[in-house]
């Protein structure tokens, strides 16, 4: 018997050594950490159930039959984060440069579909060359497969990806079907062909950093939600945001005992809002001091910076926040604003996050640029989501809350569900010099007149009474008393129900 347990662990740690040590070697040398190391890291300490450590690939072609390693450059199972179960692949640069074969496939399959079934968020760590070239179309059929399983868990489970170092062909699609993207900076990069290719049909010459580093992603593009110094960094705040996420849609996301009091008053918010209506303000400070322990987890804190995007809880319990800032581009919204909160408010419905949403906004971006690049979809993307939300909406307008964007951000109309606002509100379907150039043409070589008429407009429509006379806001609050005001407001919604009529699925204007 005892050479047969001897034997297993022989094998096991054969397993555990992966491309072997001179490999593993050249990962630490290039500041990475190695497929199990990151698994470790992320998951609490002595939770990980390893699937399929003896997996090989099935290849044959260019001497692959006697080149086989087990794991076959894809480390899979389950674990937990705070107690709570999640499924986990982590490829393994150092096996075959974590390209992707058959046999690898099916192992992130395998742990996609259980994820699924027990309703688990499912993590990827990415760090691989992608489809492994001696397999040929059998790689291409397993990243279907894979991509496949990510259509069918979206919605279901939280599926979050992490980008450790090379992503590039075959392997960016399935990052990109999941609900957030992290990158490490300096270490990794995703694009779908890389310079070579680029430089031969486009004869642009450019760096794997310049085509698709976190920092492109991260602030450019759009695709990473989140860049992180290192690999530690980056798996300790991946740990951070699932304490802030359900497990899947049929749960709701874990109350955490808050040492925050729930009616605290904050009578610095009182002078938050400047005298002057163009003075810019910081509406993180709002955030921060309004939810509980300022704990806010922030998506796209880089990309569409006039936006803000993040999860916090009130009360215990998880919410997602929206707020316009005005202190990027005045908080307009743009292509890449409503893009970017669009995405994250159709996250929140799918599982049951109730929304909170600040609103501080002057309109939406006016030029050919934005036009061109189909400023009315992407608008329209936010205000459908925002419209198909069935999930608790706070709203509260701080200050300006002009024109179509007032509408957008759910206004009372797409079913708000609690609206205030703050007496520093100005809502209205312009600024009021815009509003007098227009009405009050004929009066246009007259400023003494337009000031008059400026002042009039002011008066009657810069403020929230007139909303507030026609019930489309609920109440005009103090701003000391807004966390208050907010955690009643969600506590009296707690067992709020909506359904939308029956369809096979919606056609938001993608
Ligand atoms: C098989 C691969 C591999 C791959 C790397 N390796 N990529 N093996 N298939 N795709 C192996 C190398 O042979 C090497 O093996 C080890 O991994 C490390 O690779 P290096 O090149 O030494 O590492 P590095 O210099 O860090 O460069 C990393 C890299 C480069 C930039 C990712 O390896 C590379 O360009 N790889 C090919 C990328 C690619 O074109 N993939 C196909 C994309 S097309 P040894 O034994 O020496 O350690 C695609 C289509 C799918 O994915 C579409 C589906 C929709």
């Amino acid at each position: 018997m005892q050479h047969i347990i001897d034997e297993l662990a022989k094998r096991r740690e054969q397993a555990r050594m992966g491309g072997g040590e001179k490999r593993i070697a050249t990962q630490h040398a290039k500041g990475k950490l190695t497929a199990r190391e990151r698994i470790s890291l992320l998951l609490d300490e002595g939770s990980f159930e390893e699937f399929d450590m003896f997996v090989e690939h099935r290849a044959h072609d260019f001497g692959m039959a006697d080149q086989k390693i087990p794991g076959d450059g894809v480390v899979t199972g389950w674990g937990t984060v705070e107690g709570r179960q999640v499924y986990v692949f982590s490829k393994d640069f150092t096996v075959f440069g974590g390209s992707l074969s058959g046999a690898h496939a099916a192992k992130i399959t395998k742990v996609q579909r259980m994820a699924a079934k027990v309703g688990a968020p499912i993590i990827g760590l990415f760090d691989a060359g992608g489809a492994r070239i001696q397999e040929g179309v059998e790689s291409l059929a397993g990243y279907a497969d894979i991509f496949m399983e990510n259509v069918l868990a979206s919605g279901v489970i939280p599926q979050i990806s992490v980008i450790m170092g090379p992503c590039a062909g075959g392997d960016v699609y399935s990052p990109a079907m999941t609900d957030f993207i992290f990158m490490v900076r300096d270490t990794s990069y995703m694009y779908v062909t890389g310079p070579d290719v680029v430089k031969t049909v486009t004869n642009e010459t450019v760096t794997h950093e310049d085509l698709g580093g976190a920092r492109v992603h991260a602030q450019k593009s759009g695709v990473a939600d989140g860049a992180f110094d290192n690999d530690v960094e980056a798996l300790l705040q991946v740990r951070r945001l699932i304490a802030f996420l359900p497990s899947s849609n049929r749960q709701t996301a874990p109350e955490r005992e808050s040492f925050d009091h729930p009616h605290r008053d904050e009578p610095s918010l009182d002078s938050l809002v400047p005298s002057n209506p163009n003075t810019p303000y910081d509406m993180r400070e709002l955030i921060l001091k309004i939810v509980d322990e300022a704990d806010f987890f922030e998506i796209s804190a880089d990309f569409a910076r006039n936006i803000i995007t993040g999860f916090a809880r009130i009360d215990g319990a998880t919410v997602g926040v929206v707020a316009n800032q005005p202190q990027v581009l005045a908080g307009v919204l743009d292509i890449d604003a409503s893009r970017k909160a669009a995405r994250f408010v159709r996250f929140c419905d799918a599982f049951s996050i109730p929304l909170l949403t600040l609103v501080d906004v002057p309109g939406f971006m006016p030029g050919t640029k934005q036009e061109y690049g189909g400023l009315i979809k992407h608008g329209a993307k936010l205000l459908f989501a925002y419209a198909e939300a069935t999930v608790p909406k706070v709203t509260l307008i701080t200050r300006k809350a002009y024109g179509g964007a007032y509408d957008v951000m759910s206004s009372k109309h797409l079913r708000g569900d609690v609206n205030y606002a703050w007496p520093t509100a100005e809502i209205a379907v312009m600024g009021a010099k815009g509003a007098v150039e227009i009405i009050f043409r004929a009066d246009a070589k007259d400023p003494e007149k337009l000031a008059e008429r400026e002042a009039e407009y002011k008066a009657r429509f810069a403020n929230p009474f007139v909303a507030a006379s026609l019930g489309y806001i609920d109440d005009v609050i103090m701003p000391h008393g807004t966390r208050r005001r907010i955690v009643r407001a969600f506590e009296s919604l707690k067992t709020k129900q909506l359904t939308n009529p029956w369809k096979k699925h919606d056609n938001i204007p993608l």
